[in-house]
């Protein structure tokens, strides 16, 4: 701003679920930051202490957001989708001294009520005492506890704007939490300084883009990319970001992301490949973009899981634009491989990310540490150090971050994803080494539902896998052997297992299929072979194990699955 930016467009709110358009300066948003540090500085909030943000897709997400960067408070946003014992889980890891929330977000027509969560989630928590922020929305007002909750209004209702409160380079920026292999989540830590160099050197290198030009992430501020590229970068690199409240379908139309593109001049988008899959099945021949005028925009990125090529070349051919599939994570909280634009486009491979970004050394190791030649697949790792900006630990647990990702190669930082790297450098991202699964481009732990799933009074053993989907990429799908006894009809304990996980973990695990079986497949060791059932459910060719205790339990498992339709098709 005080390079002369003041009165250039900072973000632009655009929401088709309440048909509002808002934008705001930079100046706007800097005096409105400011004066929301100082209602946080007023409510006691001070350097280091944790501020979690638990908000719809709404400018003030941003604000509060970027008000305890202000004053060197940490953030710990949880996206909106979590259910009551997620956030639990968040906010008795965080310990925050403050919540900030919002009466409400909107799914498409649903409202969706938030304050119940919250106050379901503070006493699951535990915690000791909170100061909660609520943000009324008029779609849905909500009822304060006194004493404890103030309204959004009452916050800003200040003559104190506070100024910034110098922080070191490494001091924590915020924790946000991703999905482990338990159901436990995994606090990714990001510090101040090493996190604004790489985001701000991104802008331009790897999406090419000018200062003073549109840049949308259409993602969510709940998840990384929501962190990084609708918040951070673009506005450490003097762009116009675009909050947008709405879905790539339905809000109203397959149309709706080039409505955006058109009316807001938007030059880069960054998306995740699910949202291209929705809009190719609704509008398979592209009729919706020749409505619009997309002559500014001039590149494509995708990332959050793995691009089929078909989309790739889908996106490529309808929007005439170049493609790019990058590849990052939570913990990088930017790209690791990708085409860089800004030094440069190499020519595409659809399938693949390109090749490693500049400050990552990434290389294929087999299970023993040694490095695998070219085409191979193997442990995708990144040689030590991690370049700035990547986690530089788990919040309170210091042993978790060495074991998870440092331990089992020393000298390397394990990413979980295995791949290859062909012959020209391309690197070739295939999929997890753990249990995690990619849901329309979210990341879920399938050990997180096993537990919700176990919980269960009627349940002896579960297992889930994720199964191929259309849209999603990969969805969740429960298999249960219910304990001796129970003589209840499976199809009612199959519907209280779905509500189950949604209650539990939320509506965005996209659980929608238990299936009670007489026994799980294992091998003769006890070892479940949640493998052999993906590869069943998907149509996929597969061998038995010659270690399975019984073979003809796949024959059941078969059986099963096409009760509910899977396979969808024979690969
Ligand atoms: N608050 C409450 N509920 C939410 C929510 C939120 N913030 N976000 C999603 N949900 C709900 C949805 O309404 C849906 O509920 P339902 O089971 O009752 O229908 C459920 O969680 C699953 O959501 P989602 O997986 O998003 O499916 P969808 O059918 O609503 O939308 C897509 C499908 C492909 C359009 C959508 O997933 C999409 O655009 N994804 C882009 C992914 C993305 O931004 N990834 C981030 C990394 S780049
Ligand atoms: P998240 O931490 O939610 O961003 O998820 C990170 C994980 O998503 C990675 O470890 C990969 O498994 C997957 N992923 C992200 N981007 C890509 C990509 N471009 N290609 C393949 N997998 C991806």
């Amino acid at each position: 701003m005080e390079r002369g930016r003041g009165d250039q467009t900072a973000l632009i709110y655009d929401s088709p679920v309440t048909s509002v358009i808002r934008k705001f300066s930079y100046r706007t948003l800097r005096d409105l930051v400011a004066r929301c540090a100082g209602g946080l500085i007023r409510e006691g909030v001070r350097k280091g202490d944790r501020v979690v943000i638990y908000m719809p897709m709404i400018p003030e997400t941003v604000i509060a957001m970027l008000a305890c960067a202000r004053i060197g408070a940490i953030h710990s946003v949880v996206f909106g989708g979590f259910a009551a014992r997620e956030l639990a889980a968040r906010i008795r890891d965080a310990q925050p001294r403050m919540i900030i929330s919002a009466s409400c977000g909107i799914e498409i027509t649903r409202v969706i009520p938030y304050k119940p969560l919250l106050d379901e989630a503070i006493q699951l928590a535990e915690t000791g005492p909170l100061r909660c922020v609520i943000y009324q929305r008029h779609q849905l007002l909500a009822s304060l506890v006194e004493g404890r909750d103030i309204s959004w209004d009452q916050l800003m209702d200040n003559d104190q704007p506070a100024s910034c409160v110098p922080c070191k380079a490494t001091d924590p920026l915020y924790i946000l939490y991703t999905s482990g292999t338990t159901g436990v989540p995994k606090g990714v830590v990001r510090d101040n300084g090493g996190h604004l160099v790489a985001l701000k050197w991104s802008m331009p290198h790897i999406y090419g883009m000018k200062p003073g030009e549109i840049f949308w992430a259409a993602s969510d501020v709940g998840w990384v990319v929501g962190h990084s590229y609708i918040v951070y970068a673009p506005l450490a690199y003097g762009c116009t970001t675009i909050l947008y409240e709405g879905k790539s379908v339905g809000t109203p139309d397959p149309g709706a992301f080039w409505r955006v593109i058109a009316e807001h001049g938007v030059h880069v988008l960054f998306t995740a490949p699910t949202a291209f899959r929705a809009i190719k099945r609704e509008d398979p021949d592209g009729m919706h973009i020749k409505k619009y005028d997309l002559s500014k925009f001039r590149m494509l990125f995708l990332a959050g899981e793995r691009c089929d090529p078909d989309t790739l070349l889908w996106a490529e051919k309808r929007l005439n634009v170049p493609v790019v599939d990058h590849w990052w994570q939570t913990e990088t909280g930017w790209a690791i491989g990708a085409n860089t634009a800004g030094l440069g486009l190499l020519p595409i491979k659809p399938g693949s990310c390109t090749k490693p970004v500049p400050g990552y050394d990434v290389r294929i190791l087999d299970d023993h540490g040694e490095e695998l030649p070219p085409s191979q697949i193997g442990n995708i790792v990144i040689r030590l150090p991690l370049p700035p900006g990547c986690l530089t630990t788990l919040w309170n647990n210091e042993r978790d971050f060495s074991i998870t990702y440092l331990a089992e190669y020393p000298g390397y930082y394990l990413t979980g994803d295995a791949g290859f790297i062909d012959n020209d450098g391309y690197l070739w991202i295939m999929g997890r080494i753990d249990d995690i699964i990619n849901t329309a481009g979210h990341r879920l732990s399938t050990g997180a539902m096993e537990e919700v799933l176990a919980s269960h009074q009627d349940v002896a053993e579960c297992a889930v896998t994720g199964v191929a989907d259309e849209v999603k990429g990969e969805i969740p799908i429960g298999f249960v052997v219910l304990k001796t006894g129970v003589i209840r009809d499976p199809s009612g304990i199959e519907q209280e297992l779905i509500r189950l996980v949604r209650e539990r973990i939320g509506p965005i695990a996209s659980f929608k299929i238990a299936i009670v079986v007489r026994r799980l497949p294992k091998t003769r060791s006890g070892k479940i072979l949640r493998g052999t059932m993906k590869k069943i459910a998907d149509g996929t060719e597969y061998r038995v194990p010659a270690t399975i205790d019984d073979p003809t339990i796949l024959d059941e498992i078969k059986e099963s699955l096409a009760t509910k339709g899977y396979p969808k098709t024979t690969r």
